[in-house]
């Protein structure tokens, strides 16, 4: 490369870096504002229930994650019943896990929480609770979403 060449390289380099870390920086100051306004949703849910297994399947303080149209759906057996949730966390569509050591509904990239019992955010940026899932038990299986 000729000599002369290499400034103008250079500053031609630095450009692109201002320009990538500028970026980055807007990105990171926009998505939570649009994550606020336009939170990831439930779409594309099966029209029929989707069965999970036997009703005990799901030992107490214990959960289950099955396919639920294109989304994971988490099947948590809590003290209070079963519950079912949308395993697509409302902040940036990342899956949530259930946590059995700590009985939460964690969300592993950004330390979103939620409670088992209804969904709600208990801490970190979520704007909202997670989509909950009917469930019922019919002929002795456990099944989520649609009616019996
Ligand atoms: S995607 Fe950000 S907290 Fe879940």
């Amino acid at each position: 490369m000729p000599e002369q060449n290499r400034p103008s390289s250079r500053r031609e380099f630095l450009k692109l870096l201002q320009g990538l870390l500028a970026a980055i920086g807007a990105s990171a100051i926009l998505g939570p504002i649009l994550a606020f306004f336009w939170p990831a949703k439930l779409e594309d849910v099966p029209s029929e229930p989707v069965p999970v297994g036997a009703p005990d399947s799901i030992e107490v303080g214990e959960s289950k994650t099955i396919a639920y149209g294109r989304y994971p759906a988490l099947i948590i057996n809590t003290e209070e019943g079963i519950r079912a949730y949308s395993a697509v966390c409302t902040h940036f569509a990342c899956i949530v896990k259930w946590n059995a050591e700590t009985q939460l509904i964690e969300c592993p990239c950004h330390e979103a929480f939620f409670a088992a019992a209804d969904g709600a955010v208990l801490d970190g940026p979520a704007p909202k609770p997670l989509d909950a899932i009917a469930t019922f038990i019919q002929d002795d299986v456990l099944f989520i979403g649609g009616e019996a």
